[in-house]
């Protein structure tokens, strides 16, 4: 069954732990954190205070997505989440990067802007736990969805079912009840959305919502 993740960019900040709940609740696999630094984004969002805290008060596994330059600088102080995402474009030595994520017996996903071809992956595919494919510009919540991304998650399962890896394809930006299908059909293991869930007054109707819209594509 197709995961889906809540990222919590888009949750009410003064009532965390509340929206939190609320998303457990509803059956949500994962909480995705997002941290900005201002440089590679440009934004600042949150940082490991936050993280540490949504940590504690969840049973779901976190995975903090590090939209940050020197990404490598960040995962000893990340290293309790479940999953650690990091940037291909930020990265400069990728295989010392997963390397050290391993280390924290943390599960490492690297991320790719929707321009960042998939040819960056070719040598680090077997060393990961998954991808995740960007589908807006990094930065912001509730962008419009991409909608090439579509091949690129298409080519990405190709890729992966080809040589046999055991690589989750995550989704993040721009998820909504009408791509949502589109975008499982096309190979994504997991949805990630902060708008489609925080934004639509009824978290949990917003999330049987959105598994209802991908629960009969056929794979
Ligand atoms: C964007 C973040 C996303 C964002 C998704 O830079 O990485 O996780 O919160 O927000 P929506 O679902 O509103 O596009
Ligand atoms: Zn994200």
């Amino acid at each position: 069954m197709v995961k889906i993740g809540a990222s919590i960019l888009s949750a009410n900040y003064g009532h965390l732990e509340e929206e939190v709940k609320r998303v457990e609740r509803a059956g949500v696999d994962f909480i995705h954190i997002d941290v900005m630094d201002g440089h590679f984004v440009p934004n600042i969002s949150m940082g490991i205070g936050i993280a540490n805290y949504v940590k504690s008060i969840t049973s779901l596994p976190t995975e903090v997505h590090l939209m940050v330059e020197h990404p490598e600088m960040f995962i000893p102080m990340f290293g309790d989440m479940d999953m650690i995402t990091f940037h291909i474009e930020s990265c400069r030595f990728p295989f010392r990067t997963i390397n050290l994520i391993k280390e924290r017996d943390s599960k490492p996903v690297v991320a790719l802007n929707p321009s960042t071809p998939l040819n960056t992956l070719e040598y680090i595919l077997e060393e990961i736990y998954g991808v995740l494919v960007m589908t807006v510009e990094p930065g912001f919540s509730g962008q419009k969805f991409i909608p090439q991304m579509l091949g690129k998650i298409e080519r990405l399962r190709r890729l992966i079912d080809r040589e046999g890896y055991n690589v989750q394809i995550f989704v993040d930006g721009g998820i909504n009840l009408e791509n949502a299908p589109k975008v499982v059909e096309a190979g994504a293991d997991a949805l990630i959305s902060a708008s489609a869930i925080f934004n639509t007054g009824d978290v949990e109707e917003a999330v049987r919502r959105l598994r209802e819209a991908v629960k009969s594509v056929k794979l």
